[in-house]
């Protein structure tokens, strides 16, 4: 279903035929053009700013945030804010989508610093935990599957799956790690979030992504509540409930209600069986627990 042949340039199909491929892995042939095309004619500024994040990790929870954030000058009228008509993923594209169709997307209406994201490797790094994104990524794929009739995808088949690393963007554990030493290595360039983090003490998140992308809080706004009226702006509750969120498409086709879910931690534990539970955790922490 992915694969549109007459869409896709003489080189990419070369470079498909030279990948191994698995159902579902890492990337669909379209966002390979995409991806090529990027490479090789995205011409960087030097003070954009990259979102990257592992699929359902809360993108665009984190978009709507940074887009916010970095724009608040610009839209002091909170009721004309464009975050109320534009659902986050319009105001802050994939990098690489961007590219499918076009050699030269237009990106003259973008305000500087531009804000743009992607699931690839001035970074902001957005992970959540294995389970919640496994679950996640499952209820996700059940919305995006077509016809209806199909049915859903196995949870036994995409939990297997999950765990081996066959997975849009590569596994999860290396996507993780290798921003994780990266933030390490040059935490000036590199700031690793979590969803967990952003849960438990937006705030204290917030600032520090504002610290990390210039521009921080005066004492005039902290006084204000500027802090609070980003993430009220950006909360789930009122993201979810927006009439462009309820009804609207994504240029690309996905409805924007498919990236809205219940945008909780833990809801894995509602899913996963015991013992799925037990053969996840190892995984992960065979991969993660050495590099802290
Ligand atoms: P759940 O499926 O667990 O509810 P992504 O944006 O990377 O595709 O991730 C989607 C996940 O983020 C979904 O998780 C979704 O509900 C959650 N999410 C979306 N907007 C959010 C927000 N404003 N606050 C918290 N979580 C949000």
């Amino acid at each position: 279903a992915y694969l549109q042949e007459k869409e896709l340039s003489q080189e990419i199909r070369d470079l498909v035929m030279s990948l191994p491929t698995e159902k579902g892995f890492w990337h669909t042939t379209r966002q390979l053009q995409g991806v090529v095309a990027c490479q090789k004619y995205f011409q960087a500024h030097d003070t954009d700013i990259l979102l990257v994040t592992t699929p359902k990790s809360g993108t665009t929870w984190l978009k709507a945030i940074m887009f916010a954030l970095v724009n608040r000058a610009l839209f002091p009228e909170p009721k004309l804010h464009p975050l109320l008509t534009n659902n986050p993923h319009v105001l802050v594209p994939f990098l690489e989508m961007e590219y499918i169709n076009s050699q030269f997307p237009d990106f003259d209406n973008f305000t500087f610093p531009r804000l743009f994201s992607t699931h690839f490797p001035f970074f902001v790094y957005l992970c959540r935990n294995p389970k919640d994104t496994f679950v996640s990524l499952w209820h996700f794929t059940n919305k995006l599957r077509k016809p209806k009739e199909m049915g859903e995808n196995s949870l036994e088949e995409a939990f297997d799956k999950f765990c081996r690393g066959v997975r849009l963007y590569g596994p999860f554990g290396d996507h993780v790690l290798s921003y994780w030493k990266l933030s390490l290595e040059k935490p000036e360039r590199v700031l690793f979030l979590k969803y967990e983090d952003l849960k438990k003490e937006p705030k204290v998140q917030l600032r520090k992504l504002s610290e990390f992308l210039g521009c921080p809080f005066s004492q005039k706004e902290e006084t204000c509540g500027v802090v609070d009226e980003i993430l009220n702006l950006c909360s789930f509750d009122n993201l979810s409930n927006l009439e462009v969120n309820k009804t609207r498409k994504l240029p690309s086709g996905e409805e924007n209600c498919t990236f809205f879910r219940r945008g909780e931690t833990g809801d894995s534990m509602n899913h996963l069986a015991a013992e799925m539970l037990e053969k996840m955790d190892p995984i992960t922490e065979q991969k993660l627990n050495s590099c802290g």
